[in-house]
């Protein structure tokens, strides 16, 4: 395919690790762990793997063949591909769950810059498991500290979307993504070997499917979306810059199991930890804020110099991490307005940076003094959370699952996926058909499941 003058990424293994940090951030840290204790445990994480792998993975490609076969942004993708047609709705919804998402993601963004200061100011020595719940409690409810880190959050991302693809996503993700993993893997063997660990390993390994009912199924798929940047033409948007020699099955199988590996090593850290100290799993967006802390306490207590290293190292990765993906968010929506409306790549930023700002702090007080205000008993960071990752979300998947399986001619995929027949592969019909009949009826099912019209 001719490469037109946007630009791409400059290597294979920036492409991987650009998308794959899109993917691993707060989603796998973060809401894996939280999402997992508040159903149940092991069951979930089975339906969770199953999710990612019948669905993650050929959305995924199917995400990657409509961005590079477009080389547009989301909405731009759909209008070319299928001109005068109503697809682009999907973009266009697609970059609205972008917006919301970030607005609160942005918030969360900014908590481990609070638990960064808390660190290196030795905050954290001697405290017990009741008082880190009190702590943060106490400062997700200040009107005025979080929202400074939201802000402070934002304008880091602002500031490397302005820098541009190459520089700024991809040497960021290059340096950080094994980082993070290291320390992932120093820290849950730590908690395992916590004493009272066991009951955790075994809530994460021992399934219990009575459990299993509506809200766990949708939770798990609304999850697997979240955590692999799906359903909204995030990868789409990225696969706009790849090159033409990348390969799409391959980089998608990379860009999923490193993402499950890092949520099932968050798993490894936070389920043994919290049980060891007596945290219940089910404690909700506070759980990996609450419970770290002690990992760091009770495993390095005797050496606090080594606790307050290994926790800077922490946050500081986990803001990063974090970084990598609100980038990938901002740039879906930047990227739609600067092609899309004309405006100049720094215009059309700084219009979303202002908006999610907005709307962040919006959330960020919905957690303290606006937490009277609710629907359904949600408040309004519960509301963004749901409504994008257990509606937008998997609309989008089934949607573009029906695109590809349905609507776009299947010997263009072939092509696509082939990279024009450069690469044996061999999965083009099951994709097709799994994104013909499986993903839809699946992600239908669960759907009108949980509208209370059939019981599984
Ligand atoms: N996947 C990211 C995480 O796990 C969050 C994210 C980035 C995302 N881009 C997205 C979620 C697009 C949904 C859609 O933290």
């Amino acid at each position: 395919m001719v490469q037109n003058e946007r630009s791409n990424f400059g290597s294979k293994l920036g492409v991987v690790l650009a998308s794959a940090g899109s993917a691993v951030g707060l989603g796998n840290i973060w809401r894996f762990p939280f999402e997992t204790g508040n159903h149940g445990g092991a069951a979930f994480i089975l339906i969770y793997l199953a999710c990612v792998l019948v669905l993650g993975i050929p959305i995924m490609m199917a995400e990657f063949y409509i961005g590079r076969r477009a080389r547009a942004n989301t909405a731009g993708a759909y209008r070319k591909l299928a001109p005068g047609t109503p697809w682009c709705w999907v973009g266009r919804m697609g970059v609205l769950a972008g917006f919301l998402i970030l607005s609160y993601y942005s918030v969360v963004a900014g908590w481990p810059l609070e638990y960064l200061v808390e660190a290196a100011t030795g905050g954290f020595a001697g405290k017990e498991a009741d008082q880190f719940i009190d702590s943060f409690n106490a400062f997700a409810s200040q009107p005025l500290r979080p929202v400074i880190w939201l802000l402070l959050f934002l304008i880091a991302t602002h500031l490397v979307i302005v820098r541009g693809v190459e520089k700024g996503i991809e040497r960021s993700a290059k340096v950080m993504m094994p980082v993070l993993f290291i320390l992932l893997v120093v820290l849950a063997v730590c908690a395992v070997s916590l004493p009272g660990a066991s009951a955790g390993i075994e809530f994460l390994l021992k399934p219990d499917f009575s459990k299993v009912d509506g809200s766990v199924l949708l939770g798990a798929m609304g999850q697997a979306f979240f955590s692999l940047s799906l359903g909204l033409g995030c990868l789409c948007t990225y696969a706009s810059y790849f090159r033409s020699d990348t390969s799409l099955p391959r980089t998608a199988f990379n860009v999923a199991a490193i993402d499950t590996l890092v949520a099932i090593l968050a798993g490894f850290i936070i389920f043994p930890a919290a049980f060891a100290v007596g945290i219940q799993p089910d404690a909700g967006p506070s759980l990996l804020f609450i419970t770290l802390p002690n990992v760091f306490q009770q495993a390095f207590g005797s050496t606090p110099l080594l606790a307050i290293a290994l926790s800077l190292m922490f946050y500081v990765l986990l803001a990063v991490a974090a970084l990598t993906s609100t980038i990938s968010m901002h740039e879906v929506v930047t990227a739609y307005l600067h092609e899309e409306f004309k405006m100049s790549r720094r215009k059309a930023a700084v219009w979303v940076t202002l908006g999610c700002t907005i709307l962040g702090i919006c959330c960020s007080l919905s957690l303290g003094v606006g937490s009277s205000y609710t629907l359904c008993g949600m408040t309004l960071f519960d509301i963004f959370d749901f409504v994008t990752a257990k509606i937008m979300l998997p609309l989008g998947g089934f949607l573009i699952a029906l695109f590809i399986g349905w609507y776009v001619d299947r010997r263009q995929v072939e092509e696509e996926i082939s990279n024009h027949g450069t690469l044996k592969v061999h999965i083009v019909r099951l994709l097709l058909f799994v994104l013909r009949y499986v993903a839809p009826v699946a992600i239908g099912i669960i759907f009108i499941n949980e509208l209370g019209l059939i019981h599984l």
